[in-house]
């Protein structure tokens, strides 16, 4: 992944330059760079329309530190913003036939949107699953209700960064044609 993109890319050009950044600059990212990552968010589908999430965008040095306790990763602590999607079971849609709820996968698909815009801006991300939930609940003031299930940070990738290569089943694997 380039550290500035100018060109748009085509999806499939995206999705295979989009990888985990785990080496982050700690300069800025400009206002409209964060401005338009949030725009894909918030332009994601989701079940009945319900848009059951909320986006916590961390950037103060202070909120920085709190947040960064809830994940131990030197590498994570570089990066100088953090996108945090949350929402509540309540506002999201049930399936009436077996009580599914959609907000797992309402907020999966809002943060994908944003990982892959970031990637088109030249924003490394990562997908954070790893980490301890009742820290990062505590340092963002969350109450019990709110749901976490993953996050990202947002940097610029340093310059000896290199992606790790895509390492992917094949597509018969895991397609069945019928
Ligand atoms: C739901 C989910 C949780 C993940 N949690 C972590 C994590 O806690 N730490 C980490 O370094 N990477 C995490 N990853 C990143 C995966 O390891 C990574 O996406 C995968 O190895 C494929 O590599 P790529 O993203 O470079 O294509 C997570 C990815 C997903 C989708």
């Amino acid at each position: 992944m380039k550290s500035k993109q100018t060109k748009a890319m085509s999806f499939l050009q995206l999705a295979a330059e989009r990888c985990s950044t785990r080496s982050f600059r700690t300069d800025p990212i400009p206002d409209e760079v964060i401005g338009r990552i949030l725009e894909a968010g918030r332009l994601a589908p989701s079940a009945k329309n319900l848009q059951p999430w909320h986006f916590t965008l961390v950037q103060t040095p202070a909120m920085l530190e709190k947040v960064h306790a809830c994940y131990s990763r030197n590498w994570f602590h570089t990066a100088p913003a953090i996108l945090i999607v949350s929402g509540r079971y309540e506002n999201a849609w049930v399936r009436p036939a077996d009580s599914y709820n959609s907000l797992e996968t309402d907020l999966a698909i809002t943060l994908d949107h944003m990982i892959l815009a970031a990637a088109e801006e030249g924003v490394g991300t990562c997908w954070i699953g790893a980490f301890d939930l009742q820290v990062l609940k505590n340092a963002l003031g969350m109450d019990e209700k709110e749901e976490i299930f993953a996050f990202t940070p947002l940097g610029y990738p340093t310059k000896d960064f290199t992606p790790v290569p895509k390492n992917r089943k094949s597509l018969s694997e895991m397609t069945t044609y019928r």
